[in-house]
């Protein structure tokens, strides 16, 4: 089931066509689904995501309309109006359907419970998939075809690369390092900026260059063959500048154990927020 396999007759209903329901519909719409394949259900988009609805033909509605059944179902609404918003859409699973949700916590047996047994895949993607560079991971239940599978894969790769996990916990953990992960990056930015102050810089020339030295080393790791040791190794003279900060902060106490208390601390949170 490629991207193009979608229609009318076998639709993607999209819950929710907020930031990453938004950015999902776009991307989509970029990578050749027809829009006359979408139905956008959603009490209150914004304009701009009225207006791009429209562009590409695709259908807006505010309810799920009788009758209507899915090939792809995805679910993109906030984690509190899940429990609300399932029953609304029950109608839309028919035996051809594979529900996907991207609601952080949301269980596939929370899922079940309110749509039926039904294939379904659980995804947590990130936010750069609002500038098509996120990352998602993912997990499918048995029901799921290697066809459904397929058509599920081209339909999160819009917004980066897909990666499959063995079991529906790793979605979890997943959660605590590629899903909130992005946060992470963003406080490094701060502090970065904040210890560039604090050596004399002022600090919007500080926030610049920590900016742009994150994005642009992000970059080169993007399009780099080489994985993020060697790339750190190159730019590291022995005995050099960045040596020097290096056996701060790879030290015993330096930022791996931090960001193992870090990413447990959200792994934690995940399961307690598990529905
Ligand atoms: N943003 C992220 O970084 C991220 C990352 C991974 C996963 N997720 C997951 O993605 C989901 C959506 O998050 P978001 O940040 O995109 O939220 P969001 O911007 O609030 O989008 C949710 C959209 O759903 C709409 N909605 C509310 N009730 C609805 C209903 N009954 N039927 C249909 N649509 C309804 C909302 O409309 P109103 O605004 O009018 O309420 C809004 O347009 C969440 O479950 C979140 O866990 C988000």
């Amino acid at each position: 089931m490629p991207a193009n396999a979608f229609s009318a007759a076998n639709p993607v209903v999209l819950i929710g066509a907020g930031n990453m329901g938004g950015a999902m519909l776009s991307g989509w719409l970029k990578s050749g689904v027809p829009g006359s394949s979408v139905v956008v259900v959603d009490p209150g988009p914004s304009p701009a995501m009225l207006a791009t609805i429209a562009d590409a033909g695709a259908s807006h509605v505010t309810t799920a309309p009788d009758g209507l059944k899915a090939g792809v179902l995805f679910l993109a609404v906030k984690p509190q109006v899940m429990e609300a918003v399932l029953p609304a859409v029950k109608s839309v699973v028919g035996p051809q359907t594979v529900v996907v949700s991207v609601a952080a916590g949301k269980t596939l047996a929370f899922l079940e419970k309110h749509l039926g047994e039904a294939a379904m895949v659980r995804a947590m993607p990130n936010t750069p998939a609002m500038v098509g560079r996120g990352v998602t991971g993912a997990f499918a239940n048995a029901r799921v075809s290697a066809k459904q599978r397929d058509g599920v894969n081209a339909l999160l790769r819009v917004s980066g690369p897909v990666e499959w996990v063995p079991a529906e916990s790793d979605i979890d953990s997943v959660t605590a390092l590629s899903g909130s992960g992005p946060a992470y990056v963003f406080y490094l930015v701060e502090c970065m900026a904040e210890a560039g102050r604090k050596l004399g810089l002022q600090a919007d020339l500080a926030m610049r260059l920590a900016r742009e030295t994150v994005a642009g080393a992000g970059e080169l790791l993007h399009q780099s063959p080489d994985d993020a040791a060697r790339l750190r190794q190159n730019v590291t003279s022995p005995g050099g500048t960045t040596a020097a900060a290096l056996s701060v902060l790879m030290a015993e106490d330096g930022m791996q154990p931090l960001f193992d208390q870090a990413l447990a601390a959200a792994r934690k949170r995940a399961e307690e927020l598990a529905g």
